[in-house]
């Protein structure tokens, strides 16, 4: 037997041994993606292939700790139902022993090539990082063609998570990297086949162009245009916190700028986080025949409290974000929730006028455990302060004279109460959505987005609504 089916066959044997304990979770997710049994973390080769959406994800199925990484891969023709595929790419070989780590994928005249980080570990613990080439025809079966970028000079190993794409007949490829100073960068490599790279330079970083001291490792870079704009996504490690940016352990934002591929130059302006919720890392997007940009993302961050999760009991972690389209408005990135995801609406359990004044209320309807709750039209003028209280474990709170939006939540680590916030000059509308142990909210059409797992007792389904002063808006709810 190959070592690849070997690999297939233990982790499909773990998914059967372990399915009844996992899917007996009541934290388990209603409509997000999540790992059969183990961890999930990045979403890796995020693409739509001949019609159908695919999304691969890094995968370990025999511990919910992070390890050697397969691929798992879901697919969707409407980023709604989602279908669990067979195993995408397992660590099979020698140049990936120690993981399939992340990637991209990309059409090539009807073949779907995925590339991908070949990490490995020798016995004094000592890392290797290869970029590697799979291909399918058929988008299932994937072939491996092993390692097709050794690690050029001025990087350490922290060296991975390749996003390629073309331009007429020139391939691109950003990688994630570390500098042998142990500066976060970005690097660019060029291609006429996609086989052959060659290092064209860091073309952004910690301490490169205006950019001061910005963390020791870059890691999952994508870049795109957008309304004629280049936009590099990045998640940086070894950011301190500033005020209220950057309370995470590790960082996922993006720069606005103008890519120079002869000079291997970008030059941009600020980092901007992309989430300001607890839990959100590693993002990928991919562009489909509606001409969108979407994006997906890691609803966690890497070393931030992952072995206290509670699901742990029921042997798996983590999600993803819901797909959310990006787009630009004013020098800033929006991302609204793919408009596909009405369709996870089942019925309108509330479609109500409030107009609430110094008063806490649990509005009929409004309960629930899996839902889409939308607050528009929404009038401050006389309003101090605004809360939404979810089931006990999350508070949304926005305050208009000190321009302050809150998202509170009781920690899973120790029960006290902790906060994400950002400034936001008004809350115009809201969307928020709950799935089990998920909190996903929109704010003013995508201009502001908080992502959390939280987890309230199973049987809590209380939401309240809370005005000091007078709040008035539309509020409807779907049960999803
Ligand atoms: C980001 C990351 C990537 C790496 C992968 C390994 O969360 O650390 O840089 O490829 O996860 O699972």
């Amino acid at each position: 037997m190959t070592k690849d089916q070997e690999l297939r066959n233990l982790a499909y044997a773990e998914i059967q041994q372990h399915q009844k304990l996992v899917e007996a979770d009541p934290y388990r997710l209603l409509y997000h993606l999540m790992p059969p049994v183990g961890l999930l973390n990045d979403p890796n080769g995020v693409i739509q292939w001949q019609g159908i959406y695919h999304v691969f994800y890094q995968w370990m199925p025999f511990d919910t700790d992070h390890g050697a990484k397969f691929w798992g891969h879901y697919t969707s023709t409407d980023l709604v139902n989602w279908k669990h595929e067979e195993i995408g790419l397992t660590p099979s070989e020698w140049f990936e022993k120690n993981g399939c780590y992340s990637g991209s994928a990309i059409d090539h005249e009807g073949e779907l090539r995925l590339y991908y980080t070949g990490n490995v570990k020798d016995e004094q613990g000592e890392r290797q990082s290869y970029q590697c080439l799979a291909t399918s025809y058929d988008g299932s079966v994937f072939h491996k063609k092993g390692v097709v970028l050794e690690l050029p000079d001025g990087y350490t190993a922290h060296f991975r998570d390749p996003k390629v794409w073309k331009e007429g007949s020139d391939w691109y490829m950003v990688v994630g990297a570390q500098s042998t100073d142990e500066k976060g960068m970005v690097a660019l490599f060029h291609s006429k086949d996609g086989l052959e790279w060659s290092h064209l330079g860091a073309i952004a970083g910690s301490g490169i162009g205006s950019l001061g001291e910005f963390g020791y490792m870059w890691e999952c870079p994508d870049l795109f245009t957008l309304n004629e704009q280049d936009l590099l996504i990045v998640s940086p490690q070894g950011l301190e916190a500033d005020g209220l940016h950057y309370q995470n352990v590790y960082q996922a934002g993006y720069f606005i700028g103008k890519l120079d591929c002869q000079k291997a130059a970008f030059e941009h302006g600020n980092f901007t986080e992309l989430d300001r919720g607890f839990d959100f890392y590693a993002p990928q997007t991919t562009s489909d025949d509606k001409g969108r940009r979407l994006l997906i993302g890691w609803m966690s961050v890497p070393d931030q409290n992952e072995q206290e999760h509670p699901t742990i009991k029921h042997k798996w972690i983590h999600n993803l974000t819901l797909p959310r389209e990006l787009t630009l408005v004013n020098g800033k990135l929006f991302q609204a929730p793919a408009e596909e995801l009405k369709e996870l609406r089942k019925n309108q359990a509330v479609d109500a006028e409030v107009a609430l004044s110094n008063e806490k209320i649990v509005w009929p309807g409004l309960n629930g455990k899996t839902m889409e709750l939308e607050l528009t039209d929404i009038d401050l003028a006389n309003a101090q302060l605004v809360e939404i209280g979810v089931r006990d474990h999350a508070r949304i709170i926005y305050e208009p004279a000190k321009k302050l939006f809150t998202l509170a939540r009781k920690s899973y680590v120790d029960g006290n109460w902790e906060k994400r916030q950002c400034k936001l000059s008004s809350l115009l509308s809201l969307t928020v959505y709950l799935d089990h142990s998920s909190i996903e909210i929109f704010i003013n059409g995508g201009e502001e987005v908080f992502s959390a797992r939280i987890f309230p007792d199973p049987e809590n389904e209380t939401i309240f609504i809370l005005a000091d002063g007078t709040l008035k808006g539309n509020l409807k709810k779907w049960d999803l």
